[in-house]
């Protein structure tokens, strides 16, 4: 029953004809015939609910074989954990030396991309820092371009202009850096402009990647300042290899805490508006 672009297959042994893969394909592409039917013309995006969802593992689609799947029955944190680790993550601006190792930073970029993407776009590029030599390079390279932009007069009015002036200044008085806060690792994601929800993705991307990195005992921080230079040096994206039709979401810096928090902080309660 293979079809040839989805390669949508049914395993008919394992098939229990209940339907729930007909019944959660937000395309609608799948119809019950007794088993499963594939419409190769309908609009597929590849989202894999139909593996997901299939109590006996008997669907395949786009080659996947639903066994390689991780098993979900008993995994997930309690809401309690999860509580926990949103209210107690914070913003960490103090890193430790020790760099993160690459394979878990691929570990964590592996999670991160399982975030969701409109219309299942999934193109979302994580541009990261791996090496600690790489990253002292770039702190470097950012630190005299916005000195020189200084010097020059070339730092625009308003707030932009006056937190890279201070933070150039710490930098060079101090040795204090305030724009990756002396993190050892950053990660910029990306999306082509031309996708239907880049900023939307982009975010959510990165918004993933901070939580799973918090899970693992690591601190992140949102990079605005970087974001700030980055906007004042667009070029520096090129020396990223970000790709010029690709809009940039944004940047976080991450590695090994040098502090730890010991409770939540108290925030006022959430805003809400009750639609009536
Ligand atoms: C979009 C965004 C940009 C941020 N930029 C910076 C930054 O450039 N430097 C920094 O130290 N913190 C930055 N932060 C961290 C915020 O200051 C921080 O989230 C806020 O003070 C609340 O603290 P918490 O994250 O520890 O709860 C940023 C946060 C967000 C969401």
């Amino acid at each position: 029953m293979e079809k040839s672009m989805f390669k949508f297959q049914v395993d008919e042994e394992r098939c229990i004809e209940c339907g729930e893969c007909a019944a959660d394909c937000p395309a609608g592409v799948i119809t019950m015939d007794g088993k499963p039917r594939f419409n190769e013309e309908g609009g597929c995006f590849r989202c894999q609910h139909c593996l997901a969802v299939c109590p006996t593992g008997a669907v395949s689609i786009l080659g996947k074989n639903p066994d390689e799947s991780q098993a979900l029955a008993g995994t997930f944190p309690t809401a309690a954990q999860m509580t926990a680790l949103i209210k107690g993550r914070r913003s960490v601006r103090r890193y430790s030396d020790e760099k993160v190792a690459a394979s878990l930073i691929d570990e964590l970029l592996d999670v991160a991309g399982h975030a969701p993407t409109g219309v299942n776009a999934q193109n979302v590029l994580f541009t990261v820092v791996k090496e600690r030599a790489v990253m002292n390079a770039l702190r470097q390279e950012v630190m005299e371009r916005l000195a020189r932009l200084k010097e020059s007069g070339g730092l625009p009015d308003g707030f932009i202009g006056q937190y890279m002036g201070g933070a150039v200044k710490l930098w060079q008085e101090e040795g204090k850096d305030i724009i990756f806060r002396g993190a050892p690792h950053l990660l910029i994601t990306s999306a082509p402009k031309a996708s239907h929800c880049p900023a939307q993705d982009t975010l959510i991307a990165l918004t993933t990647f901070q939580m799973i990195a918090h899970a693992h005992s690591l601190g992140t921080v949102w990079d605005g300042l970087f974001m700030m230079a980055l906007s004042l040096c667009p070029d520096l994206t090129e020396r990223l290899g970000i790709p010029d039709e690709h809009l940039v979401g944004y940047a976080m810096a991450f590695g090994w805490p040098a502090v730890e928090y010991h409770r939540t902080v108290q925030r006022a309660p959430a805003q809400v508006n009750v639609v009536r």
